[in-house]
């Protein structure tokens, strides 16, 4: 250990290579990957208590492979308080059932109309912001954007008309900026009560169209418990808008920064391939935590039984093995097989969704805001594992 690094936080010590939440980390944890990468690409952390994983092919295995390594943590005798037990914290083949109830409610949607109504959500919004001229992408626009797609996606009432919304979000934002923060454990739990109550009241009194309209009447074909299935509508809400907002103000950062980048999609670039390039370059997931279940190798290393592992797809998505000129934003960029969604069992059920999202955004961005550009210091998020902005200032130019 490094003497002359000073511990950032209270109880927590510096690592030679890896302090999550060090002013650098924050900014950029790039070169730290790198560096684990090239030289303890399977490296335990001693104040994690962990596995840290940087190679494309090490996090890929073990996010494909859910009998090795779980995300359910009961599995190796850690316990799960019942309000957690969803669709992300089972393993097949408990999870499968509520798997597919997931993904037979995505695609009784309508997809199509979905995107077309984000485009159209899209324009709306930067066109009022280009009437200011300069604003906050995130809390004036990329926050507001993905939790009214979510709304209209589950087809209830949007955060307009909804002013519970906004207190959700500030107990669950405190819950998971926050983990050195005391508070933050009471304000997750009292925000996921609240959150429980507001599903349980959609279900009782459903939509006539949308993901909640489609799970009231077929929530009981799985046989999964309801508490489990209202759990996992949850998870389902919190990520389908938090993730993506996050990803939003990531891409629009990195476009800002890479001009080059942004005159190709001014010029056409293909969209598929960008919005692909945006999600493996700036996807806010860096990290995956499973419990190992039995005792295995990874690339040599012995991982034991109850051993706890962490994939950072952050840094897989830039393994040089797997991408060429990986610190790069090639928005012409192909066969981009990125884990920004993750892999297997677990892999992000809104990915369409979110691929939606982005294009409605890239969309209204070259049509709306041509000459956008930096207009004040950006403020990064203090969060290893879902990385993002509090701030960024624009204009339009
Ligand atoms: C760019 C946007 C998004 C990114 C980068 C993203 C990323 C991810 C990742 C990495 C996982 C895997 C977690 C794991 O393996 O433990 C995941 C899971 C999940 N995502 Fe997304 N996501 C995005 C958008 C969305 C949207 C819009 C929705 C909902 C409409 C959504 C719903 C989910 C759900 C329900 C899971 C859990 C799946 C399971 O455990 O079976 N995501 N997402």
């Amino acid at each position: 250990m490094s003497e002359t690094i000073a511990p950032e936080l209270p109880g927590q010590q510096a690592d030679p290579y890896f302090n999550p939440l060090s002013d650098e980390m924050v900014a950029d944890p790039h070169p730290a990957y790198h560096r684990l990468r090239a030289e303890a690409p399977v490296y335990w952390h001693e104040e994690l208590q962990a596995w840290l994983l940087t190679r494309f092919t090490d996090c890929q295995e073990v996010l494909k492979d859910s009998q090795t390594f779980a995300a359910d943590f009961r599995r190796i005798g850690i316990p799960t308080p019942d309000t957690l037990l969803s669709l992300q914290t089972l393993d097949p083949p408990e999870q499968t059932p509520l798997r597919h109830l997931g993904l037979d409610t995505l695609r009784a949607q309508d997809l199509g109309a979905f995107g077309a109504d984000l485009e159209q959500l899209a324009d709306e919004e930067f066109g009022k912001l280009a009437e200011r001229g300069s604003f906050d992408f995130v809390q004036d626009f990329s926050d507001r954007f993905t939790l009214t797609a979510m709304t209209r996606l589950l087809g209830v009432r949007g955060p307009e008309e909804d002013a519970t919304f906004h207190a959700l979000n500030k107990d669950l934002d405190h819950s998971m900026d926050s983990g050195f923060d005391p508070d933050a454990e009471a304000a997750g739990i009292r925000a996921r009560a609240r959150f429980n109550a507001l599903v349980e009241s959609w279900l009782a009194n459903p939509p006539e169209q949308g993901v909640i309209a489609y799970l009231a009447e077929h929530q009981a074909e799985g046989k999964v418990p309801v508490e489990v299935v209202v759990n996992s509508i949850r998870a389902f809400f919190h990520a389908g808008f938090e993730v993506p907002s996050r990803f939003l103000s990531n891409a629009v950062h990195a476009l800002l920064r890479q001009p080059e980048a942004f005159d190709a999609l001014k010029a056409g670039v293909e969209t598929g391939p960008a919005v692909e390039e945006l999600i493996r370059f700036a996807g806010p997931v860096h990290a995956l935590s499973r419990a190992c279940t039995q005792d295995t190798r990874i690339g040599g290393t012995v991982i034991k039984r109850g051993d706890i592992v962490v994939a950072l797809i952050g840094a897989a998505n830039r393994d040089p093995e797997q991408f060429a000129d990986p610190d790069t934003l090639r928005l012409d960029r192909t066969s981009n097989h990125h884990l920004s969604f993750g892999r297997g069992a677990h892999s992000c059920l809104g990915a369409m969704v979110g691929r939606a999202e982005a294009k409605a955004v890239l969309g209204a961005l070259v049509r709306h805001a041509p000459n956008l550009r930096a207009a004040g210091p950006v403020v990064q998020r203090r969060n290893a594992t879902l990385r993002g902005l509090y701030n960024l200032p624009v204009e339009l130019g």
